[in-house]
């Protein structure tokens, strides 16, 4: 593994030094860019003593006669050498930066060009660390993937007490060794992942629609970490404000037909679907022409169900994994196997809506794996990426499963 170690300007670069042993320790040839003000605190001879490599202080080598077109090109060629970028302490002007695309030092310009796994390990006083600038900025780089490694809460530099601590350089370190794990692992090759995502919207008139509040993430991580892992993805999604992976092969629909008959024309590739979208149950079958006028004291609406595509897959599969999802606000395990089998899934994804922090709307998600096989894993409450690494995780030891209790 070949690490970035970025140390940003805080008293905590200090415990830097120790993070870039402990990298090494499990197996990383780390290279050592340090921002401007990061030199004030640690000198970056400590850090090339410690890694055997030159240590990147700027852009430019100051007045330097030999500032040419390579040391100008440098950030690039440092981004493609390295497998992992990660930032401790990531100080508040960093979080900044990264969270914004500026760039304006090394490790800032680094961070744009670099397409691996970043890991960041803020450390600041109690109050930065909980300013709502902070906050936001936290979420976005959260939201594009990156793992947070928190604070610890303990008494400051400043010499206060509360959250900002640096966390421990072993816990960091292990988060990066994990990260590098996940982010090499191309255990997807050869698969076609089919995902659905989003809501559906099912038109009332020409201009309103009844719809619910998917955000799309569940679906997106997944597209995103089946990506990655090696498999062909092909992503049917309702409307969602989210960008798609790169790699993806995105068929945009609106409603609960639309998306029924897109993963019904391409069943046949698929050797793995995930059903995480929230399809609307009932529609309005005949949708007038025109725009519904305000005439009439009450308005009542006459639904029909839609077409249950997971249900219909349930027939049609073969010996594809099928996995659907199931949004409940009680009686969770209950349902989940009730779905399993009424749509013969191979596992049912389930999780608790309207609880703070978690499932539709939220970054984060707290989920029941529930398979074929009789087996309820829990899994405790992380972001969806990480949730979806473990969706794929089971979901190849679940085919090795059923695929074994078939042969006996
Ligand atoms: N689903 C589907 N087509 C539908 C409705 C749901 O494919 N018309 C899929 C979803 O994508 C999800 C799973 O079914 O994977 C569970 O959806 P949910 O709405 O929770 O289940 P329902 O069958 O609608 O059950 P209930 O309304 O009783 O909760």
């Amino acid at each position: 593994m070949k690490a970035v170690l970025g140390v940003g300007g805080g008293i905590a670069a200090y415990k830097a030094a120790e993070l870039a042993r402990r990298l090494q320790e499990r197996g990383a040839r780390v290279r050592v860019v340090m921002t401007e003000a990061a030199t004030r605190f640690v000198t970056p001879l400590t850090f090339a003593a410690l890694t055997g490599e030159k240590v990147i202080t700027g852009l430019f080598d100051a007045g330097s006669a030999e500032a040419t077109l390579s040391s100008a090109v440098e950030h690039i060629g440092v981004a493609q050498d390295n497998d992992l970028l990660v930032v401790a302490p990531a100080t508040a002007d960093l979080l900044a930066k990264f969270a914004h695309g500026l760039a304006d030092d090394f490790l800032s310009t680094l961070y744009l060009a670099f397409t691996g796994p970043v890991v960041l390990a803020p450390a600041m006083n109690s109050n930065m660390w909980t300013h709502a600038a902070v906050r936001a900025n936290l979420e976005t780089l959260r939201r594009r993937g990156h793992c947070i490694i928190e604070p610890e809460e303990g008494l400051l530099a400043c010499g206060t007490t509360g959250p900002g601590r640096l966390a421990e350089p072993e816990r960091i370190a292990d988060a990066a060794a994990e990260a590098m794990a996940g982010a090499g692992r191309r255990d997807l090759e050869g698969e076609v992942v089919l995902i659905t995502a989003g809501p559906t919207r099912e038109p009332l008139d020409p201009v309103r629609y009844i719809s619910n509040r998917s955000s799309g993430r569940m679906g997106y991580a997944l597209a995103e970490v089946a990506a990655r892992r090696g498999a062909r993805v092909l992503l049917v999604s309702g409307p969602v404000r989210l960008e798609p992976p790169r790699e993806a092969e995105v068929i945009r629909v609106e409603t609960a037909q639309e998306m029924h008959d897109a993963v019904l024309e391409h069943l046949s590739e698929a050797t793995i679907i995930l059903k995480a979208a929230a399809v609307a149950d009932y529609h309005l079958s005949s949708v007038p022409q025109h725009k519904l006028k305000k005439t009439a004291t009450r308005l009542s609406l006459e639904l029909d169900p839609t077409v249950d595509i997971l249900a219909e897959l349930g027939q049609k599969k073969g010996d594809r994994l099928l996995i659907g999802f199931a949004a409940e606000t009680e009686n969770l395990l209950e349902e989940a196997r009730r779905k399993l089998k009424s749509k013969k899934c191979d596992m049912v994804v389930a999780n608790l809506v309207g609880h703070d922090g978690t499932g539709f709307e939220a970054d984060d998600n707290e989920v029941v794996l529930v398979s074929a096989t009789g087996e309820a894993v829990a899994l405790d409450r992380a972001p969806k990426k990480e949730i979806a690494e473990r969706i794929f995780d089971h979901a190849l030891k679940l085919r090795l499963a059923l695929h074994a209790a078939r042969q006996a």
